[in-house]
C-alpha cells in the first residue's frame, strides 16, 4: 500500500510513511508523559512515581494499567520506560507458554528495565507462579530436571518495574493483582481531550482540520484515542480524495456517515447489539452468552469492546440477570420502551444498588 503524505516537516513520519498504515499509528503515539493526552490524575501520580525511582536510582514498583482497549495503556508503558531513562521490553500474556520462557525474559533484563506483559490476565497459572517471587525478591525458582532427579534452584534477578496493561482487571488473580504496587485505571476521554488528540493527530498527517471538524471527530471516537485516531485517518482519506482546502465539520460529517458511525459515535455493531436486546429480547434481561450466540460475536469483544462505552453512556445497564437496554437507550434506538422492561430495570437497580 501506497501512502501519499506529505512529510517534509515531519522526519520520524517521512522514515515511517513507506511501510503503510501502522507505521503511521506509531509515529502518532506520544512519547513523553508532558505529550500524552487526558488522564491528567493517573498522569501526574505516575509523574511524582518515576520522578522518586529516578532520585533513588532504583527500580520502580510494579504497575498495573487497566482499562478498556485503545485508551492508551500500551503507550504508558512505553513512555514510563522512556521517562524512567531504562530499557524496556515487551511480551504478552498468551505469548509466554512456559515458565522456563519467562525465566529467559526474567534473566536477560538489565537492573531496573521495565518489563511490558500486555493481556496479563492470560498468563498460564505455572507462568504466574514464577513471576510471584519475581516480583516481591526478585528471586527466579526454578525446578530443573524431572521424576526423583528434579531440584529447585533459586536465581537472583536483577530489580525491575514489571508493568502489566489489560482490559478485563476483573480476570486478574488476587495474588497477581495484590503484587502491583500502583494500580491505574484508565477512564474514557472528555471530547475536549480528543479534540486536542485529533488537532495533533491531523498536524502530523499534515491534514489541514478546521477546529469544528475536530470537535465533530473527538464527539463521534466513542471516548478512545485509538478510534479518534483511525476516524481521522479516514476523515484525511475523504479529503485527499475532494477539493477542498481544510478538511471541515461537513466534510467530518459526510466521511463519518458513510462509515455509519452515527451522530452520538456509535457504529453498525453497537446498533445491532443495542436492537438485539432491544427487539428480541423485550429490553432485557438477557445474558451475555445469550447475546453472544445471537451476534454470532465472541463473549470477550462483547465485554471488551461493545459494553463498556455503552454502558458509560448510560444506554445499556448491567444487572444481576442479565443485560438491559436502559430508558436512554430505547430513546435513542426510537423505540418506545415495553413498560414491562422498564419496570424491570427500576426493580432490577433497585437491587443492584442495594447488593
Ligand atoms: N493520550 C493520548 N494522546 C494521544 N494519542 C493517544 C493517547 N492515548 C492513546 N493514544 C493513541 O491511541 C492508540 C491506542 O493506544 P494504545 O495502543 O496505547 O491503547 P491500549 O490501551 O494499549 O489498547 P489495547 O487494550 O487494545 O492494547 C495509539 O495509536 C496511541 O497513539
Ligand atoms: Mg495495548
Amino acid at each position: 500500500m501506497s501512502v501519499n503524505l506529505n512529510t517534509a516537516n515531519n522526519p520520524q513520519l517521512e522514515k515511517q510513511t513507506q511501510k503503510g498504515e501502522r507505521p503511521i499509528e506509531g509515529a502518532l503515539r506520544p512519547e513523553t508523559l508532558s505529550e500524552f493526552i487526558g488522564q491528567k490524575p493517573l498522569c501526574e501520580n505516575l509523574s511524582v512515581f518515576i520522578k522518586a525511582a529516578r532520585a533513588r536510582g532504583g527500580a520502580m514498583d510494579h504497575v498495573l494499567f487497566f482499562g478498556p482497549p485503545g485508551l492508551g495503556k500500551t503507550t504508558l508503558a512505553q513512555i514510563v520506560a522512556k521517562e524512567l531513562g531504562v530499557g524496556f521490553r515487551a511480551t504478552s500474556g498468551p505469548v509466554i507458554a512456559r515458565s522456563g520462557d519467562l525465566a529467559a525474559i526474567l534473566t536477560n533484563l538489565q537492573p531496573n528495565d521495565v518489563l511490558f506483559i500486555d493481556e496479563i490476565h492470560r498468563l498460564n497459572p505455572a507462568v504466574e507462579e514464577i513471576l510471584y517471587p519475581a516480583m516481591e525478591d526478585h528471586k527466579l525458582d526454578l525446578i530443573i530436571g524431572e521424576g526423583p532427579a528434579a531440584r529447585s534452584v533459586q536465581i537472583d534477578l536483577p530489580p525491575f518495574t514489571l508493568v502489566g496493561a489489560t482490559t478485563r482487571s476483573g480476570l486478574l488473580t488476587n495474588p497477581l493483582r495484590d503484587r502491583f504496587g500502583i494500580p491505574m485505571r484508565l477512564e474514557f476521554y472528555a471530547a475536549e481531550e480528543l479534540a486536542f488528540i485529533v488537532e495533533r493527530s491531523a498536524r502530523l498527517l499534515n491534514m489541514p482540520l478546521t477546529r469544528r471538524g475536530a470537535v465533530e471527530i473527538a464527539r463521534r471516537s466513542r471516548g478512545t484515542p485509538r478510534i479518534a485516531g483511525r476516524l481521522t485517518r479516514r476523515v484525511r482519506d475523504f479529503f485527499d480524495a475532494s477539493e477542498l482546502k481544510e478538511a471541515n465539520a461537513s466534510l467530518v460529517d459526510q466521511a463519518l456517515s458513510r462509515l455509519d458511525v452515527d451522530g452520538a459515535g456509535l457504529d453498525t455493531m453497537d446498533r445491532r447489539y443495542m436492537r438485539c436486546i432491544a427487539e428480541n429480547y423485550g429490553g432485557g434481561p438477557v445474558g451475555v452468552e445469550t447475546l453472544a450466540a445471537a451476534l454470532s460475536e465472541q463473549r470477550d469483544m462483547i465485554e471488551d469492546v461493545i459494553e463498556p462505552y455503552l454502558m458509560q453512556q448510560g444506554l445499556v445497564q448491567r444487572t444481576p440477570r442479565g443485560r438491559m437496554v436502559s430508558a436512554k437507550g430505547f430513546q435513542y434506538l426510537g423505540i418506545s420502551a415495553p413498560e414491562k422492561a422498564s419496570e424491570q430495570l427500576d426493580l432490577l437497580s433497585e437491587q443492584n444498588d442495594k447488593a
